[in-house]
């Protein structure tokens, strides 16, 4: 059969393309901005979202994944038509493709998802469990019989399983991620410094200077914005102790989530996962030193995967060559469009 096969993240933050042969081919901001008059959909991705926080009342910029589900359905079909038309223009032949989708998704948030891939033109879709894409993508073999914990630190959701001999043995999945480690920072701004940000300036605070433990001695960062009180601008120098302690929270959220899945677990993998560590994935990953209090709360060596927002994309499109195999969970969603397709 011929056609493209691609591994679509559809991601809270980005949607990431992967196709068969040639890897990556699409990293975008899930974002659009549409005309408010119209609803005309003026461009996506990148271009849209610098748009944020800057556009005239004329046009909105709509990020319509919340949580990794579709939260807005017209738009996200209409992101989705963007970005797969990118990466291929199909005269003949409609892609089939493998989409990451969070374990919380309920059966009504699945099937927004297979409507909005069918109306973006794809022909036959499978979708595949995040945590298992993940583990994949960060090139555990999750075939052996032998257990390997892999955790997703994403925007919107938090996905951590230990998988065995392709199947998943203990799993959480959590509607929390990175993206509520910026909303505590736009809080903590405002009530500790009387400073006004929007939640791209807190996103850079938290690259910049978030720690999720050994704050280096005396860090600070000059962060632009609006004082609460006069309303005009400032710059205030903040402190990375500040962020620090209100990320806590959210972190600690994250240490339980992982405490449950080692719970829940049989005992003879929890001794393969203290042998071999923790994988962690997701762009939430990147936050400075997580692997490091992670792996002082659980006892376990936890590391970074290899480019870890790019596991998901990696191990979905990788997934692709077990499309109809009975390998891995997988296949427990397929979904065949071909009847209407009218290639
Ligand atoms: N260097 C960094 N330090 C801290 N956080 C980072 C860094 N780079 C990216 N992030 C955060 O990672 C998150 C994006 O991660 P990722 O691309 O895995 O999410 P997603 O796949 O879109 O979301 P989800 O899987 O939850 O639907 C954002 O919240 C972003 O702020
Ligand atoms: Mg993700």
């Amino acid at each position: 059969m011929a056609g493209a096969k691609l591994g679509i993240d559809l991601g809270t933050s980005k949607v990431a393309i992967y196709m068969e042969g040639a890897g990556i081919v699409l990293r975008e901001p899930a974002v659009i901005a549409v005309d408010c008059v119209t609803d005309r959909m003026i461009c996506g991705g990148q271009e849209a979202y610098e748009m944020i926080g800057r556009e005239p009342p004329s046009i909105k910029v709509v990020a319509p994944l919340e949580h990794g589900t579709i939260s807005d359905y017209d738009y996200a079909e209409r992101m989705l038509k963007h970005f797969v038309r990118q990466v291929c223009s199909y005269r003949f032949f409609k892609p089939r493709a493998t989409i990451s989708v969070p374990t919380s998704v309920t059966e009504a948030e699945t099937r927004s998802v297979i409507q909005a891939i069918t109306a973006a033109g794809i022909r036959q879709a499978t979708l595949i469990e995040e945590h298992v894409a993940a583990a994949i993508g960060a090139g555990l073999d999750i075939s052996q019989p032998h257990a390997t914990m892999v955790v997703d630190f994403g925007a919107g959701t938090t996905d951590a399983a230990v998988l065995s001999v392709g199947g998943i043995a203990a799993q959480a999945s959590l509607r929390t991620g990175s993206n509520d480690l910026d909303d505590s920072i736009v809080r903590m701004l405002r009530t500790e410094y009387n400073l006004l940000v929007g939640k791209q300036t807190a996103e850079r605070v938290k690259k910049n200077i978030g720690y999720a433990v050994d704050v280096p001695k005396g860090l600070t960062m000059d962060v632009p914005g609006r004082d609460s009180v006069s309303g005009l601008p400032v710059v205030r120098t903040v402190s990375a102790d500040a962020v620090h302690d209100c990320i806590q929270e959210t972190l600690n959220v994250l240490d339980a989530a992982i405490h449950g899945v080692l719970e829940n677990c049989p005992p003879d993998l929890v001794g393969d996962i203290y042998t071999d560590g923790i994988v962690l994935t997701g762009g939430g990953a990147l936050l400075h030193n997580l692997d490091k209090r992670l792996s002082h709360y659980i006892g376990t060596e936890c590391r970074v995967a290899d480019c870890p927002a790019d596991c998901v994309a990696t191990g979905t499109g990788m997934a692709l060559r077990y499309m109809g195999s009975t390998m891995y969970s997988v296949n427990q969603f397929e979904y065949d469009f071909a009847e209407w397709a009218d290639d």
